[in-house]
């Protein structure tokens, strides 16, 4: 199992590798990033190590998912860094594919989701999950995984990645890990970095904004709209975040609720998404921990 960390930067080497893995009766599990690796994602790569023979981590920054060109151009692309993290935590191949190699002159397909990209990162970012459909499509035909390891952060990613993978019979069991966060409670992320210090301290308001409705629910409030204005309140208190939305959703199909009671409450959710400057954060929590 100790074998040096491989770098592949094409789909027919990494087919060949994770032909190979299976022929030898071992199995494999994906961990899909951007890059920029954090301790977010390091928990994902330590949960794969857990539930298959060999890792293989992706890291490219897609350029279909970007609604923003100036978020594409300016998220971090460490690549020599996250290849000595990767090495440093047991992962067996980085699959490090350029955009010229994803998309090359001539590309014309594309995967495009329904109404889980309606609502919420989908309504603010148009276009954004049939990038991410497409892309993840790819990653698993080339690394032709068992498992794939995404981050409940992103949740509504999950949620339409899981559909994608029933819908198109990918044949990949999906699992989706707990947010990872600073000791003071803002979720990580690789745009993180990218905050000033005013703009840190402000980000805080949004793990607060969610701590806020999940306390609302919890002392009675019955309807979203209540639990919604708790965590407005909040953001609203902070000048420097500018909220985009904050939306409770059943975690079934993504839907906007209204009556708190009319779901399962262990089904439902609370998100919000927020800029501080031109950074745009995201976060989500159960609005019922258990
Ligand atoms: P990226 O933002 O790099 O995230 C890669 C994976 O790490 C995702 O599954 C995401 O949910 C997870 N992740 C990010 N921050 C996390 C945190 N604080 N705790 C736990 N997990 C976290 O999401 C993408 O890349 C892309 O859309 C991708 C799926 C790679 C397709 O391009």
């Amino acid at each position: 199992m100790n074998t040096p960390l491989r770098t592949v930067t094409n789909p027919s080497e990494m087919i060949a590798w994770s032909r190979s893995a299976h022929q030898a009766g071992e199995t494999i599990a994906l961990v899909p990033t951007m890059g920029a690796l954090h301790r977010g994602h390091l928990a994902l790569i330590e949960h794969a190590r857990t539930i298959a023979d060999r890792v293989v981590v992706s890291i490219f920054v897609n350029p279909l998912q970007f609604d923003r060109p100036d978020d594409f151009e300016h998220y971090p692309r460490p690549i020599d860094a996250d290849v000595e993290v990767c090495a440093e935590h047991g992962v067996d191949a980085v699959y490090a594919p350029t955009a010229a190699v994803m998309y090359p002159a001539g590309y014309q397909t594309t995967v495009r989701i329904g109404a889980l990209a309606s609502v919420m990162e989908g309504a603010s970012r148009p276009g954004h999950f049939d990038g991410v459909a497409t892309v993840v499509t790819k990653l698993f035909t080339a690394v032709r995984p068992d498992l794939a390891v995404f981050g409940e952060k992103d949740f509504q990613q999950l949620t339409i990645v899981r559909r994608l993978t029933a819908d198109l019979d990918l044949g990949v069991d999906v699992i989706g890990r707990p947010t990872v966060r600073e000791a003071d409670g803002l979720a990580l992320s690789s745009r993180n970095t990218r905050l000033d210090q005013a703009q840190r301290r402000a980000a805080l308001a949004v793990p607060r904004a969610l701590e806020a409705a999940v306390h609302s629910a919890a002392h009675g409030a019955r309807r979203a709209d209540t639990v919604i204005d708790a965590a407005l309140r909040v953001l609203a208190d902070e000048p420097l975040a500018a909220v985009e939305y904050v939306a409770v959703f059943d975690t079934d199909d993504l839907s906007a609720v209204t009556d708190l009671d009319a779901h399962p409450h262990d089904r439902l959710r609370i998100a919000a998404a927020a800029f501080f400057g031109d950074v745009r954060l995201i976060d989500n929590c159960a609005l019922f921990p258990s």
